[in-house]
Order: structure tokens, then sequence, then C-alpha cells
């Protein structure tokens, strides 16, 4: 072989990745939603931050809007994976909305820490993006006790009143090592700041930047399949970069795939977000193929059994449907 012979073509397709158990459930609860009460029925938010799955539900009779005050008085809405705060439920309540919550229960976890601290009197760092659907959820729980430290560079304005017991928490996508950085700069001016019981982060935000980093170094293009506004497919970009990815793009579908990304490049990384269904990546695996790229190798980092009981409300009333 000469030295300018062109590199071999392949893919590394990174494992865990895709739906996380949170996103399965939600979006299950919609479709069982829409066949056990018929369309529309309507939803509070993005059931979960993924364009197809928005479009795909939207398709069949689920309405998405923003605020609860959209929904006729008396109908059934579902809330979102991302949680929302006590005054939502507040809300639906007094225009007599049947209401089924489809938070994800390891976001319920980080209410119920944010809670229980708050009634113990501590200050809440809640590190986590200023604005995102999940941090405006949590900090509804506390609105008092807690304030919101959005990344490393924002530790430094965290002011402390004297003498008060401080504890940090955290939105469940964040990037893992970013946020041992944002608590690493906390502590050195807060030495009293405590640790939360167990992580916030979730196990499948964990896994999926642990799979990501096992193939970015040797991967010259990184494509992350998942949309903008999803926290965990963003990190997925980060992550594989600093774990030594030579670039990285972050996709809706393959339709967004641009041929000039992979010139010449020999290993292609692939990974998604909790939040896109395999299908996606399915596309771009084949966009791929059709370029030279179809010797995938699959590359598992962790194996992943949880799954999550639907929402009792709808587990009631799917069961009295029989
Ligand atoms: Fe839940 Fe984590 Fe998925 S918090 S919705 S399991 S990304």
């Amino acid at each position: 072989p000469t030295s300018d012979a062109a590199p071999a073509r392949k893919v590394l397709l990174a494992a865990p990745r895709g739906y996380c158990a949170g996103v399965d459930r939600a979006v299950i609860t919609v479709e069982k939603a829409l066949e056990l009460y018929g369309a529309p029925v309507y939803v509070r938010k993005e059931i979960v931050h993924n364009k197809h799955v928005v479009e795909t539900l939207q398709a069949r009779g689920a309405v998405f809007v923003e605020e609860t005050e959209e929904v006729p008085e008396g109908s059934i809405v579902v809330f979102s994976a991302h949680g929302v705060a006590p005054s939502v439920h507040e809300e639906a309540a007094q225009r007599n909305l049947r209401t089924i919550d489809a938070t994800c229960p390891l976001v319920t976890k980080v209410h119920q820490e944010a809670r229980r601290f708050a009634d113990e009197g501590y200050r809440i760092l809640l590190i986590g993006h200023e604005g995102h659907e999940e941090v405006v959820g949590t900090s509804g729980e506390a609105p008092e006790a807690i304030t919101i430290v959005d990344g490393p560079s924002h530790a430094d304005d965290v002011e402390i009143a004297e003498g008060e017991k401080v504890v940090w928490l955290s939105q469940t996508t964040l990037s893992v090592d970013e946020t041992i950085e944002t608590v690493d700069r906390l502590r050195a001016r807060l030495p009293i700041l405590m640790d939360p019981p167990s992580d916030d982060i979730c196990y499948a935000t964990q896994n999926r930047q642990v799979a990501v980093k096992d193939i970015a170094s040797r991967c010259d293009v990184l494509v992350v399949v998942g949309s903008g506004n999803s926290s965990n497919s963003v990190r997925l970009v980060e992550v594989g970069l600093d774990a030594g990815a030579a670039a990285a793009y972050r996709v809706d579908a393959a339709s967004e795939l641009q041929e000039s990304w992979f010139d010449g490049a020999g290993t292609i990384g692939v990974t998604s977000g909790a939040s896109v269904p395999e299908i996606l990546v399915d596309g771009v695996l084949e966009w791929l193929a059709a370029r030279g790229y179809g010797d995938v190798e699959e590359v598992h980092s962790a194996e992943e059994h949880l799954q999550f009981a639907l929402p009792p409300e709808l587990r009631r009333d799917l069961k009295a449907a029989g």
C-alpha cells in the first residue's frame, strides 16, 4: 500500500445509546393514552426532547401545548418526562384536568431530595442549565431555597448566607466531568458544601457518555443523533470532542448529514441521545453505508436492563378497560 492510500472505512457504533427507561416510559404513556382515551390527548411541553418523536405522536392525535392554561377544561393532559413544578399540578387541578404524570422517576427522585433538603433548612445549589424544563420543574419544588449554578463558570458567583447549610444537587442529563469541575470550584469557596446522597446524573446519561468516550479517540468524525434541545445529546458531542474525536456533529436525522464532513475520514463514530428512537440511527447507518461505510462494529461498554412501570393513573385506567 502507498502512503496516500485512503484509510479503511468503518463505523464504530456506541452502545448503550438511544432510548433510556424514562423516555421509553414517557413515549409509551402517550401512545397508550391515545389508544385508551382517543385523540386529542394534550401533552404539556415536548414529551421528550426529540423532533421525530413529537411529530410522530402529533400525527396520531397528541396535541402539544406549552402551558396547562392552553388545555380545555376537563381534558386529559400528560406531563413530560422532564418533570413539572408543584404549581403546575395546582393549575391543572384548578382547570379540572385529568393528569397523567410521565415525569421520569429519576427526575422525581431529585424533586424529593430538593424538598427534603429545603425542609431541613439547606441552601440547595442546583447545578443545571438555566431555563431547561427539568431545572425549572425541580426549582419549583423550593424556589426560595434553590440557587441555580449553570456550569463551572458560574460557581464563583454563588453567595451563601453566614452559617447556612449547603448541599448540591444536579440536573439528570449533564456532563459528568463538567459537573465534577463545577462541584470542585464550588467546594473551593464553600468547604462545607455537602454532596447529595446519590448521583443525580442518571444511569442513562452516564452510560452514554462512557460509551462515547470508549470510541471517541478512534473517530475521525463522530455523529451524534439527537435534537438541539436535548441536553444529554448536546453533552455527547462535547464529551466526544473532549475524549479525542477529531470532529463531531449533532444531527436530528440522516437528512442533515453533509458529504463534506466525511472527506478523507476513515473511522466514523455513531451514537444517539436518550430521547432518540433507533430508526433515526438506522437512517444514519444506511446513509453512511451508501458512501462506503458499511462495515459497522458495535462497541459495548455497559448493559442496561432498567424498565419503569407506567404512571399509576394510566395503569389503573388500562386495567379497568380490560
Ligand atoms: Fe430519566 Fe435519565 Fe432518561 S433522568 S428520562 S432515565 S435521561
